[in-house]
């Protein structure tokens, strides 16, 4: 359970033939053509997608002008564990990702959850922007006339739990006016699709169906075809994201920016899952690393390169949002396009929608070749079955493991709500980035790798135990009203319903202290316990349903790997038999 992979067996690259389907040297390995620029337009294409196009709206109503406080946080989060990550792709420049890493610093098991926690990433991130996908095209035909079945545009669960809300309105004599929009939309595809047996309704979101299966296809076809297809998708956008910019820029009314956080802390922390999730993707270029020319230069650079200008475009977008009309307006599914048609700048707004249908094609994209590589990887090693390594041979891409993600992302996406995908995608990739932090921890904990990139090194000793007392203090004066509160349900005044709530905060002072006590003893590098600390913080904003929720499906994972991996783990063979 805890042998790890030595490095010179990760690197022993492409693996032996008795794996893959084809028999020619060569048939099977990956094509390498992926540059330094190439990484980073795949960095960007992941990042720039459905959270700066959608789900920022809800944060910034929540959180006001500050939320732009809380892209800058999270940046420095993400650029912690975007060193954490660099110094691995630098050392291990495989396929696989955090998986691979986790297999070299903490062991099989280790390796086991986190592959299992990058589908969340991945795959279940993949429905969450597919189903936005579906928002903005169907805006975008419904304003060229073309009108598709409400029930062909949304998902099964999303218009039952809308139609059963209306329905509960209509029976307690309410005036339909009190229903939301989405409810009645909800309401009227389900009362309109054909009946199913067992009291169901064919209710389907078919365009989120239908990208998955295009962009499945794209990416079955090749590398080159996807990265020429994402480089001339990342200009669009970027192009775009600064022409909203600039005109944005002569709209603000600098008294929208007052008040700055018109609901304190709590408003702008309701914004983690959502800005988190504006965030996931640059890592996603890991998974390419048998397709770059010169990975241990090229991986670090692009991740970092990618992270910075999207902080960059993110914080000024934020404002310039936040700014052109009040916070309060922003609860919408398209903020970006809604702001310009509010200032009666309407051209730019359908601009806008046409970009944002672009944009989160691109993350598909890159998504959609992010999770069968992943698969690849673990199958190699003998934790799936064979032929989730197996490779084209015409194509040179995982064949079987794309299919796969093709159909685990375009049939949830037809039928699950977005709300819930979004929580669990967050989560899941912050406990990547958590453990990938924990792993540089690990295998390099003085900064002492002759990796080409390493993390730098700064001597935690004193730095971490003081951050904290520094953190915890101004927390204690300016926050004190949820200090107490704290400290009050932890100590069960109401009971375990109470208490439940705190479970992920307390887990992180007891992490805090932990790591404190080992920075001290141990002189650890400080950076990548940053990098920790601030991803599990981040976990704790999720709320204790969310941590329950991916603690099931960790268990579902570590089921399948005591029946299957551990004794199919090719570590578990005798070492000429690998
Ligand atoms: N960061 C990606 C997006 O916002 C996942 O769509």
């Amino acid at each position: 359970m805890f042998r790890r992979k030595a490095l010179s067996d990760l690197l022993a690259n492409p693996p032996a033939d008795e794996d893959l389907h084809g028999s020619h040297p060569g048939e099977h390995g990956l094509a390498r053509h992926l540059t330094v620029r190439d990484l980073t337009a795949l960095g960007i294409a992941a990042v720039i997608g459905a959270g700066i196009f959608s789900t920022i709206g809800n944060a910034s109503h929540d959180g006001g002008p500050a939320v732009s406080l809380l892209f800058v946080f999270t940046a420095i989060a993400c650029a912690f564990s975007a060193l954490c990550y660099a110094q691995f792709a630098a050392t291990i420049p495989v396929s696989g990702s955090a998986y691979t890493y986790a297999y070299a610093s903490f062991g099989e098991l280790a390796a086991w959850i986190i592959g299992w926690a990058l589908i969340m990433e991945y795959a279940v991130g993949n429905i969450v922007v597919a189903i936005s996908w579906s928002d903005y095209f169907t805006g975008l035909l419904d304003g060229v006339g073309v009108h598709l079945p409400i029930w062909l545009t949304m998902g099964m669960q999303s218009a039952h739990k809308h139609y059963n809300a209306v329905l509960a309105l209509m029976q307690a004599g309410k005036p339909l006016s009190e229903a939301s929009a989405a409810q009645l939309e909800g309401y009227k595809a389900w009362a309109a699709a054909p009946e199913l047996p067992g009291g169901l309704r064919l209710v389907l979101d078919l365009p989120a169906g239908l990208i998955t299966l295009a962009i499945t296809a794209l990416v079955y076809v090749g590398i080159k075809e996807s990265k020429n297809a994402s480089n001339l998708l990342v200009v669009l956008k970027l192009a775009v994201v600064a022409v909203v910019i600039l005109v944005g820029a002569f709209y603000v009314q600098p008294e929208n920016w007052s008040p700055f956080a018109p609901n304190g802390i709590g408003g702008v922390l309701k914004g983690v899952s959502a800005v988190f999730f504006a965030y996931i993707g640059f890592d996603a270029i890991s998974t390419t690393a048998e397709e770059c020319k010169n990975p241990q230069r090229d991986l670090p650079r692009s991740m970092i390169y990618a992270l910075v200008i999207c902080t960059v475009l993110y914080v000024i977008i934020t404002l310039v949002l936040t700014g052109m009309v009040n916070y309060k307006e922003l609860a919408v599914g398209d903020p970006l396009a809604y702001v310009f048609n509010k200032v009666g700048v309407t051209w730019l707004g359908k601009i806008v929608a046409v970009s944002a249908v672009l944009a989160m094609a691109s993350v598909l994209l890159v998504f959609q070749i992010g999770q069968p590589r992943i698969w690849m990887t673990m199958s190699r090693d003998g934790l799936l079955p064979k032929v989730f390594a197996r490779v084209h041979p015409k194509y040179h891409t995982p064949s079987f493991s794309t299919i796969v993600t093709g159909f685990f992302v375009g049939v949830p996406a037809m039928l699950l709500n977005m709300d819930l995908v979004i929580d669990l995608t967050s989560i899941g990739t912050l406990f990547a980035f958590a453990l990938v932090c924990g792993g540089i921890l690990v295998i390099d904990p003085h900064g002492k790798s002759e990796a080409r990139f390493k993390v730098p090194y700064l001597n935690g000793k004193f730095l971490v135990p003081l951050l904290l007392l520094i953190v915890g203090g101004l927390v204690f004066v300016y926050n004190r009203d949820n200090v107490n509160e704290f400290f009050r349900l932890v100590s069960f005044s109401e009971g375990y319903e109470g208490f439940r709530h705190q479970i992920p905060m307390l887990v992180f002072l007891i992490a805090c202290g932990w790591v404190a006590a080992v920075s001290f003893t141990k002189n650890l590098s400080l950076l990548p316990v940053l990098g920790l600390l601030t991803n599990l913080y981040l976990m704790t904003q999720l709320g204790i349903s969310n941590w329950l929720l991916f603690g099931a499906w960790l268990i579902i994972g570590l089921a399948i790997y005591f029946n299957y991996g551990f004794k199919h783990s090719k570590l578990n063979r005798p070492a000429g038999a690998r």
